[in-house]
């Protein structure tokens, strides 16, 4: 159930069913985490936009009904039917185009998209230099592109500086620790390629608000029960979300 901060804080993202959202996506957060990014995102009704990393589609079918966009939902691993079985569920069968396709292969026209979204999932494709310059070829001039993320809200310049209450979450992961940054970096990294204007690059406000969600949603996988551990040795000092914005230049 969610509780009246939640209520509160993402007004939006609580009156979809939570336990559907749950069953389709990896830890329930998903709608909370993307009321947080389009909260700072200026979407508008008819815009095209790609979900990138959209898993269940979930996120898709929610950017389609609160913002009346057209929605392209990529996933690399997630069946399209399943996805558009979903949208239509939804009412979204003319607003989600559900496409099964690896991030780094898309098959859309340049210039084609006013905005691109990804929540939880561009580390897994983005981490390459040149991925952002790919990328921003799909959209529009002066489209907008939007993330958001695990990040430190620090650097660390070597294994050393990492906590010892967080490092256990990074020996047995694919993201290991100095795959992790903070803000500052991710601004640095996208606005060197000089493709976009980076208009936000910060700690989610609700941050620790997720996390007592997350704790309450997940447990059960011994993965799980190391990070909720070291999230709570934390208490917010080293380990948060991040959500950055961008226009194409
Ligand atoms: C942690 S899940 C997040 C899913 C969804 N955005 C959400 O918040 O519920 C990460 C997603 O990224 C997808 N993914 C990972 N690498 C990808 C790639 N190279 N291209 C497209 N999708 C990818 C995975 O299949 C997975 O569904």
């Amino acid at each position: 159930m969610y509780g009246e901060k939640i209520k509160k804080l993402f007004p939006r993202a609580v009156r979809y069913d939570e336990k559907w959202v749950k069953e389709n996506s990896c830890d329930g957060l998903t709608l909370i985490c993307l009321e947080s990014l389009t909260g700072i995102m200026d979407l508008k009704p008819g815009m095209r936009i790609l979900d990138l990393g959209c898993g269940w589609a979930v996120s898709s079918i929610f950017l389609a009904k609160e913002f009346g966009a057209r929605v392209w939902a990529v996933d690399k691993n997630i069946s399209a039917t399943e996805n558009y079985k979903r949208a239509v569920e939804y009412g979204c069968e003319d607003s989600v185009f559900p496409v099964k396709v690896d991030a780094r292969s898309l098959p859309f026209p340049n210039e084609y998209f006013d905005a691109v979204i990804s929540v939880d999932a561009y580390t897994y494709f983005g981490m390459d230099e040149r991925y952002l310059e790919y990328l921003v070829s799909f959209l529009k001039p002066s489209g907008k592109i939007g993330i958001l993320d695990g990040c430190f809200t620090k650097e660390f310049e070597s294994p050393n500086e990492v906590p010892e209450h967080i490092m256990p979450v990074y020996y047995d992961r694919e993201d290991p620790w100095y795959t992790v940054h903070s803000p500052e970096w991710w601004r640095k990294f996208w606005e060197n390629t000089g493709k976009v204007k980076v208009l936000k690059s910060e700690i989610v406000p609700e941050t620790g608000i997720i996390w007592e969600k997350y704790f309450e949603n997940c447990s059960s996988f011994d993965s799980e029960k190391k990070l909720i551990k070291a999230l709570k040795e934390d208490r917010l000092e080293n380990m948060a979300l991040f959500r950055m914005t961008a226009d194409k230049k």
